[in-house]
């Protein structure tokens, strides 16, 4: 994973500029190609997940990876609302949809306030009879003051 000190120390310092860096991992060859994510602490990041657009929106889980393969819900929605009581409590307030994007099959999640602890493995899935995984990424958040701890 190749991007420059000085492009995040950029949006460092400007952290209403709501850029994450979109990076792919390298090879080609490489068959779980992970969208990364890098963020800074205190940013609102758009974690991208898009389908095929439907005038019936489908149910729709952020889930994020936790350890031992364990996962929590970061976002479900279903039959037409957020169902909260699934959501972990460490997402609530935290994490939405864009409701009026839904039919366009656009079922990005925007995430406030990202921490570190945030950083992760998020996937967006249909979870149907038949679950369907529309993408997996993952991301990274950086504070700016342990900025030159990260090892590249
Ligand atoms: C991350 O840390 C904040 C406090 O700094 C806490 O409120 C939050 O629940 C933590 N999130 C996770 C995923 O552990
Ligand atoms: C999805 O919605 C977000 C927020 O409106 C927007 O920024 C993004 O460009 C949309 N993505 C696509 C592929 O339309």
């Amino acid at each position: 994973i190749y991007y420059s000190q000085t492009i995040l120390c950029l949006s460092c310092m400007n952290p209403m500029l709501t850029l994450a860096l979109v990076l792919f991992t390298g090879s080609a060859a490489s068959v779980d190609t992970v969208l990364k994510i890098v963020a800074t602490a205190g940013e609102t990041v758009l974690l991208p997940c898009i389908t095929t657009a439907s005038n019936d929106v489908p149910p729709v889980e952020w889930t994020k990876q936790g350890t031992h393969s364990s996962s929590v819900i970061a976002f479900l929605y279903r039959d037409g609302c957020e169902t909260f009581e699934m959501k972990d409590p460490v997402f609530r307030y935290k994490t939405n949809l864009i409701m009026h994007e839904l039919h366009h099959g656009n079922l990005s999640m925007l995430m406030s306030n990202v921490q570190p602890n945030d950083s992760g493995i998020y996937q967006c899935v249909i979870p149907n009879k038949k679950k369907q995984v529309i993408t997996t990424l993952e991301l990274w958040t950086i504070s700016c003051e342990h900025l030159g701890e990260v090892i590249f």
